[in-house]
């Protein structure tokens, strides 16, 4: 089935993988994740995933209990395993472990970790030439006091509810504002707009998953001698930018083309996101080369 799950380096398939009711991770969301792809089977990123990996447990006082090198050979294991046909999807998930139905982190000496290594899906053509359309939610993002969304945490409720009203609307994502009303992130991706040739994204102080495909096109798009950074946005900021589009690990680029009531670039991907985009495959090429 091109699936396979190691559970604390024990290589399962999809049916037999199984953790514990009294996992913490089960009980209370308490745990982080990453989730990863490979190109020609390999991890892209792989140093940059482990750092937020490990900077998201330390948000939460959980340790990771592995070294990166015995994590990738975990990892790479799993793919074997799975054996997919193409490129894979990889999520690695650390939670606090099994024990009482307490919250002290006490109760659970030994976190768990779990590898998951299925097919990953490539966006669609359609949406990768067209763009796609993201609903502005009305599901505020967490509050950096509250859950951080610094922290990848396997708390995902918020991201969710968020995503059951973009299913509603038919949209490709969520946005999310934050509890000041300026433009935050999508449910699973950061958000980018292209304003006057600027490649602009929310600040990480608006409260947002520091991606790193964002840190990734913020690196291109400077390589490109293109101004890249941070910019507040509000709702009222669509209507003047030229293109906008998403980026997370499993998407890479995507254009967007609508958002919410706002047309963007007249409807069609603008020619800023179409250089990033090729800009993108290069890199992606020269890494492996
Ligand atoms: N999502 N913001 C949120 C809330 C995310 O869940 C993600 C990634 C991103 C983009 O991060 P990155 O570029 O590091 O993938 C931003 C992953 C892919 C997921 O949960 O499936």
């Amino acid at each position: 089935m091109a699936i396979a799950v190691d559970i604390d380096g024990t290589i399962h398939g999809p049916h037999d993988a199984r953790i514990s009711v009294f996992d913490h991770g089960f009980l209370f969301g308490d745990g982080v994740y990453e989730v990863l792809r490979t190109y020609r089977q390999r991890p892209f990123l792989y140093a940059a995933h482990m750092a937020r990996l490990r900077a998201s447990a330390g948000q939460i006082a959980l340790h990771c209990p592995l070294t990166d090198e015995a994590m990738r050979g975990r990892i790479d294991a799993t793919i074997a395993a799975a054996a997919v046909p193409g490129e894979a999807y990889i999520r690695i998930l650390l939670t606090r472990g099994v024990g009482d139905i307490v919250y002290d982190p006490a109760a659970c000496p030994v976190p768990t970790v779990v590898i998951i290594v299925k097919p990953h899906l490539e966006v669609s053509d359609v949406a990768r030439a067209d763009g796609v359309v993201v609903a502005l939610v009305s599901v505020v993002r967490n509050h950096p006091d509250s859950v951080n969304p610094v922290i990848k945490s396997n708390n995902l409720l918020n991201n969710a509810l968020a995503m059951q009203q973009a299913y509603a609307a038919g949209a490709f994502e969520a946005l999310m504002q934050n509890h000041r009303g300026e433009l935050c992130e999508c449910a699973q991706s950061n958000l980018f707009v292209v304003r006057a040739d600027a490649v602009l994204t929310p600040p990480v102080s608006a409260g947002l998953l520091v991606g790193v495909t964002r840190g990734f096109v913020l690196a291109l798009a400077a390589g490109l001698g293109l101004e890249a950074g941070e910019a507040v946005l509000r709702e009222a900021d669509l209507d003047s930018v030229d293109e906008a589009f998403l980026t997370s690990t499993t998407r890479e680029i995507v254009p967007v083309v609508r958002i919410g009531d706002h047309v963007v670039g007249g409807g069609r991907p603008g020619p800023v996101t179409r250089r990033l985009v090729d800009a993108f495959a290069a890199a992606v090429a020269d890494r492996l080369g």
